[in-house]
């Protein structure tokens, strides 16, 4: 008897720790629920819902998730920041994520590495940010990612000899400038003018700025404006002055031809050419699935961006963190988890670089047509599984 009490007990012991117990992660996210970046919360938050709907609920097994949500209203920084402090300090949050504008995550990073909190970026994509804490990674892109690859195809493939560059003028845009004159001069390409384009936070008149451009001639004009209602203000301007008549070839990142935006881009963004790492048109990875469930669950007339492809991947990400350590976040073990992290999701396969936290992944050259009287993109060209090129190249702030 004694014996088999004994082989009892050390049955029930053996089984304890499988039989641990639910677990509810407090993730905090911060995005820009109000004003002219609300477009852009709704995306991802229907991203990360899918991905809870499609795979996530059923991969937690008992454990729950529970997003706290937090306003960072505008690109400025200060009330993100805020947020962030609140969500650490008063919510006692595992994670944080989120995070659309550069100057959010920035003003942020601070508080997280005092904290230890690990850090999942969403959208924010100065190619630095993943530099000012080990406790931030990143799963959506970096302006390096499409702004160098650009340089050289446009040389390369483009036909541009010569370049002007406008970006919105803050630290996206200033990497965009940079990464695409990097890749052009490579490549042979010569950058002959750079004309920074106003804030992020208002659409300016882009006339002024686009006028010198008309007036510079140049074959190719590489546009950085942050995602949302800036791109159409420069389609529009680009046909009132009459510059694709002109012979001034509009190219830029993905960001100028967002899915949710080409309807209202007008028949002048017939054959841009952008380079990015979504469009919702791909037949790759799990994208046809993730784009019928996303009209199942949101209407026919709603299109996924790569703002809901980062979400939907970013949950993923967040969902094995959680499963891998049994609902029990550590900070420095999360970190593990997400350095090398690789998921088959939307854009294809995606993989955060465990040197650089940073995310890799296959970047696409887009080109806009029309078809049933309706704006489209075909992917033309694939850079397979590119790293941010400003940390390849230690370039400035990332060789820090
Ligand atoms: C950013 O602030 O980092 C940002 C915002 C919107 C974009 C791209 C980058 O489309």
């Amino acid at each position: 008897m004694a014996t088999s009490k004994a082989w009892m007990a050390a049955a029930l012991f053996a089984v304890a720790p499988a039989m641990a117990a639910a677990e509810t992660v407090k993730v905090g996210v911060v995005m820009t629920y109000s004003g002219g970046g609300a477009q852009f919360a709704q995306q991802i938050d229907r991203g990360m819902e899918l991905y809870m709907a499609r795979e996530g609920e059923a991969r937690l097994g008992e454990h729950e998730i529970e997003l706290i949500k937090r306003d960072a209203r505008n690109p400025g920084g200060d009330a993100a920041k805020v947020a962030v402090q609140e969500l650490i300090v008063r919510e006692d949050v595992d994670l944080l994520t989120g995070f659309i504008f550069s100057p959010n995550i920035i003003a942020s990073a601070p508080l997280i590495e005092q904290a230890k909190v690990p850090t999942l970026i969403l959208n924010a994509a100065t190619a630095w940010i993943p530099n000012l804490s080990p406790y931030l990674a990143r799963v959506s892109m970096s302006m390096w990612q499409t702004g160098f690859p650009m340089g050289g195809y446009a040389a390369e493939k483009l036909g541009c000899e010569t370049a002007a560059v406008g970006y919105t003028d803050y630290p996206p845009g200033k990497d965009s400038l940079e990464a695409f004159q990097m890749g052009f001069e490579q490549a042979g390409g010569q950058v002959v003018d750079a004309i920074p384009m106003g804030g992020p936070a208002e659409v300016p008149d882009f006339t002024p700025f686009m006028q010198r451009v008309r007036d510079a001639a140049p074959d190719c004009f590489y546009v950085f404006v942050p995602a949302g209602n800036h791109a159409a203000a420069v389609f529009k301007t680009y046909a009132d002055l009459g510059m694709r008549d002109a012979g001034v070839r509009l190219i830029g990142p993905g960001d100028i031809t967002q899915d949710t935006q080409l309807q209202g881009l007008g028949d002048v963004a017939i054959g841009v050419v952008t380079l990015g790492q979504y469009q919702a048109d791909l037949d790759v990875g799990t994208n046809p699935e993730f784009v019928a469930a996303w009209h199942e669950a949101y209407g026919e007339d709603s299109t996924p961006d790569f703002m809901a492809a980062a979400g939907y991947d970013g949950m993923a990400a967040i969902v094995d963190a959680i499963v891998e350590q049994d609902g029990e976040i550590d900070p420095d073990r999360t970190m593990a988890i997400w350095a090398g992290w690789s998921h088959e999701g939307p854009r294809g396969t995606v993989t955060i670089d465990p040197e650089t936290r940073d995310v890799v992944q296959d970047m696409k050259v887009n080109e806009v047509y029309a078809e049933d009287g309706r704006l489209k993109m075909r992917t033309i060209d694939v850079i397979p599984q590119v790293k941010d090129p400003c940390k390849e190249q230690k370039v400035g702030r990332c060789a820090e």
